[in-house]
């Protein structure tokens, strides 16, 4: 069987947790393989809203079986919760999910450590969804991190909480949580997760052994790459494809690679983001499509899609087909922009300089709009003539076939097609 990955294209938030909702109906493992609670994937199951942070969607479905693999970061009080909100809903999670027993665990500490610095000096604010993820893989990376095995040994969680507080010591006040008040309440998580607890690498060689169905569900989007993306604002995962190995614990290469982007652009917090829109337009957008955070409330920012950007996040995400969400959204618009370039920019690429990104300015594509509501449409034909040279557009210039289109909220709203309708 392939394996099939969701990953998204932009600043996260393109619409990726309803197409895993409706992908992972088909799936046997359902794997979760890069960050932690700061996602916030909203998907509608029986027309009833659920926001899943740290779950993979495949939880929604009673067959798939859900790993969080080892390269996520797990805050356990708020997994606990989630676990809890599932189970209430009749879907039991015994033997249905698996927490890699390396996660990186969020320790009070962290979120103490991530309030400090965003609501500290403005010139050190990120913009994070405060939820400790920077600490969590700063601490992992510097090998002072707790991890989900200690949570069920006071000796080992007594030692890794003491390395953490006296290594960061110099960076809190004084006032963060202390070794006594952590050590209990963890040990207490420990226990009720237990139960979950695995070896998800190993699970996972021997699901793809055995050729089960296998999809590898993405969160954030590849311009929040800690590496690739637009840093230092970004989140400290890798978000693009070449995250899924490290991720897992395995050396495996995705087939159907589903890159998720939305017909626009949105990003929340701080960073660069060239295409978007300050007017009246980009507040169109965000009224339109919703715009506002799972995960924090925020109001997103909004903008035009910028092709350009996606094009380079393609190649280096091996992306193989993509999903075009909220095309809904544009509707009545007139006249739409695609970003296809920055002035003076005359490279394939995106700049790593932060100060050079900052200053793109971009070059725009005019195309015709429309103005009918596409909403109930469920096949790519029956799209408006100026709705599929939209997509044509868009294909040609990011040189990947459109494999799905989305057009609302609901499960049938998105649709598959082979590459962009044509006329
Ligand atoms: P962190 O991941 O909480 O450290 O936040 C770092 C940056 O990533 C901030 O700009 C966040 O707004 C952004 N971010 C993190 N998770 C998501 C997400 O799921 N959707 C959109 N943006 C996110």
């Amino acid at each position: 069987m392939p394996t099939t990955a969701i990953l998204g294209l932009q600043w996260g938030d393109e619409g990726k947790g309803k197409l895993v909702d409706s992908i992972s109906a088909r799936q046997d493992f359902c794997v979760r393989f890069q960050g932690g609670g700061n996602a916030g994937h909203t998907v509608y199951p029986e027309g009833k809203k659920i926001v899943l942070h740290h779950l993979p969607t495949g939880v929604l479905h009673k067959d798939c079986i859900n790993l969080m693999a080892q390269g996520m970061v797990m805050d356990p009080f708020k997994l606990i919760d989630e676990i809890a909100e599932v189970e209430g809903r009749g879907l039991k999670l015994d033997e249905r999910l698996f927490i890699s027993d390396r996660i990186a665990v969020t320790i009070p500490l962290h979120l103490t450590l991530d309030m400090d610095r965003e609501s500290g000096n403005e010139a050190n604010r990120v913009g994070t969804t405060k939820r400790g993820i920077g600490p969590t893989y700063a601490d992992r990376y510097d090998r002072i991190g707790v991890r989900m095995a200690d949570l069920l040994d006071e000796t080992s969680l007594r030692e890794a909480l003491q390395r953490a507080v006296n290594v960061r010591a110099c960076q809190t006040d004084g006032n963060a949580p202390g070794v006594d008040s952590m050590i209990k309440p963890l040990l207490e998580a420990g226990k009720k997760l237990k139960r979950y607890v695995a070896d998800t690498s190993l699970l996972l060689a021997e699901a793809i052994k055995e050729d089960k169905r296998v999809l590898f569900e993405g969160a954030q989007g590849a311009l929040l790459d800690v590496v690739q993306g637009t840093y230092p604002f970004v989140t400290s995962s890798h978000t693009t494809g070449a995250g899924i190995p490290a991720g897992v614990g395995l050396a495996l290469k995705v087939e159907d690679a589903i890159g998720v982007t939305k017909a626009y652009c949105t990003r929340v917090g701080e960073g660069p983001f060239p295409t978007e829109l300050t007017d009246d337009t980009g507040h169109k957008l965000r009224e339109a499509g919703g715009e506002y955070g799972a995960t924090t409330g925020r109001p997103r920012r909004c903008g035009w899609i910028d092709l350009f950007a996606l094009r380079y996040v393609c190649r280096i995400s091996g992306i193989t087909r993509l999903a075009i969400t909220k095309l809904d959204v544009l509707s009545g618009f007139g006249e739409l922009k695609v970003g296809v370039g920055y002035e003076g920019h005359n490279q394939p690429g995106l700049p790593a300089d932060i100060r050079a990104f900052s200053a793109l300015k971009p070059k725009y594509e005019s195309l015709p709009g429309w103005n009918d509501d596409i909403s109930k449409v469920r096949k790519a034909a029956d799209l408006p003539a100026t709705a599929r040279s939209y997509l044509r557009y868009l294909e040609e210039f990011v040189e990947v076939p459109i494999g799905i289109i989305s057009v609302g909220p609901e499960r049938e709203a998105s649709f598959e097609t082979n590459g962009a309708p044509r006329d």
